[in-house]
């Protein structure tokens, strides 16, 4: 099985960095050796789309943009999974984690590119509930998966700023452990 888990926050060992590695850790632990590839989406070049469309009409499933993407979208391809973790910012994904979601437009044309793919998303977000922010990006990716024809098979949000930051929060790294370990 292979899993591509993005990072789609720009700290590092911070909230959203600790719960996707408390998962990663979850799957290692289920033993069954998950060939998993985690990658640091703010420290990659991804120009955002240009919706120049060539990717549909001239060089099906290619995007012409020569930056860090391209090494990823194999990497996409090949993936069983598909973990994306991300902060809630201003009710949405981080830009990092956007801009390679649109990227992924090109990939659109392709069939089962994305069909099959089991999708994880775990979320940080700073304001208490009820805030709506962690459940309109859920319905948004449990639209995506729809679409895709992607299984989400886990969602997991947890709150940071206003409650308690993640590294302190046993119980919810717990609980994502033991979420990662069910995937294995
Ligand atoms: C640019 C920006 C926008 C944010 N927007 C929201 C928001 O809309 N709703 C919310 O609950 N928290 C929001 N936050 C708080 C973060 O989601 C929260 O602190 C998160 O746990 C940060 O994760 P990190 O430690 O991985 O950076 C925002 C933070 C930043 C920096």
């Amino acid at each position: 099985m292979k899993v591509l888990a993005l990072l789609g926050s720009p700290r590092k060992k911070g909230n959203t960095d600790l719960l996707l590695d408390a998962y990663l850790k979850g799957i290692e632990a289920s033993g069954k050796g998950a060939e998993v590839s985690k990658v640091y989406l703010h420290e990659k070049n991804i120009r955002n789309c240009a919706a120049c469309d060539a990717c549909h009409v001239v060089n099906i499933g290619k995007c012409v943009i020569q930056d860090d993407m391209q090494a990823l979208y194999p990497e996409f391809i090949e993936a069983d999974v598909v973990i994306y973790a991300t902060p809630v910012y201003w009710w949405s994904v981080s830009s990092q984690l956007k801009s390679f979601m649109d990227r992924c437009y090109a990939l659109g044309s392709v069939e089962d590119s994305f069909a099959g793919k089991k999708a994880v998303l775990l979320l940080t977000y700073g304001g208490e509930l009820p805030n709506k922010g962690p459940e309109i990006v859920r319905v948004c990716f449990e639209e995506i998966c729809d679409y895709k024809e992607m299984d989400l098979i886990d969602v997991y949000g947890v709150c940071t700023d206003e409650y308690m930051p993640v590294a302190e929060n046993a119980a919810a790294l717990n609980e994502v452990f033991e979420m990662g370990k069910k995937i294995g």
